[in-house]
């Protein structure tokens, strides 16, 4: 099965009601509440940033707005079970929040599905409508020009990573994306956000390079 047809949404499969919502953001944020201390970057703050700008993106995109909103509200559960984990990692807990919450099991997989859709290391140019929404608002958040300055710092703690090993990550994984023009989805997005994302961006790789200078490595030694 080639990776556009594991991801293919499935036609006439139902939706998500609004009392299912209701009870996922529920249900995550008492667990965001509970496990805050390894949620230090993925926490409610992100989950509800994610799930608004996702909302609005789905209904610019014509895609299932449901869907999307409770694939935001679920997409970095994984973040709890396993720390620096993938999409994939979170797929048990995801599936058995939205099991509790009585959306359907088809309906429940192509949420899982969305979520591993739209994460930035696997996603390519022909993701779903509801995956571009939910990439779109999670892209969104890694661009945002406050994230390195007040964010970035708890992203290191929260999963264990270095400096550099984090200016790796973003730089191997973003770069691409945003050089062959799919970092947004959305054209608006794209027109309001790409000199973010590109500043972002060369602020990383500046980080990078700065950290070949052992001079800097003794600096960050002594703050650290
Ligand atoms: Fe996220």
């Amino acid at each position: 099965m080639s990776a556009e047809n594991l991801f293919e949404a499935p036609l006439g499969v139902g939706t998500v009601s609004r009392e299912a919502i209701d009870f996922v953001e529920q249900h995550v944020h008492r667990l965001c509440q509970r496990y805050a201390d390894r949620l230090q970057f993925h926490g409610w703050h992100h989950v509800s940033f994610v799930r608004a700008k996702a909302v609005e993106f789905a209904e610019a995109n014509g895609s299932n707005m449901p869907v999307v909103e409770t694939a935001a509200i679920v997409h970095d559960v994984n973040y709890i079970v396993a720390r620096n984990s993938s999409a994939a990692a979170g797929r048990l807990l995801r599936l058995e929040i939205l099991a509790m919450a009585g959306v359907a099991k088809p309906v429940a997989n192509w949420i899982d599905l969305i979520v591993r859709e739209a994460e930035m290391a696997a996603r390519h140019r022909e993701i779903s409508l509801e995956a571009q929404a939910l990439s779109d608002a999670d892209t969104l958040f890694k661009a945002l020009p406050v994230t390195p300055v007040v964010l970035a710092h708890r992203y290191l703690t929260e999963n264990g990573v270095s400096l550099r090993e984090l200016a790796d990550k973003i730089v191997g994984e973003q770069q691409d994306v945003h050089d062959d023009g799919y970092y947004f989805y959305n054209p608006d997005a794209a027109a309001t956000y790409s000199r973010w994302a590109a500043t972002n961006l060369q602020l990383w790789q500046c980080i990078k390079e700065s950290l070949d200078d052992p001079t800097v490595e003794r600096l960050l030694d002594a703050v650290s």
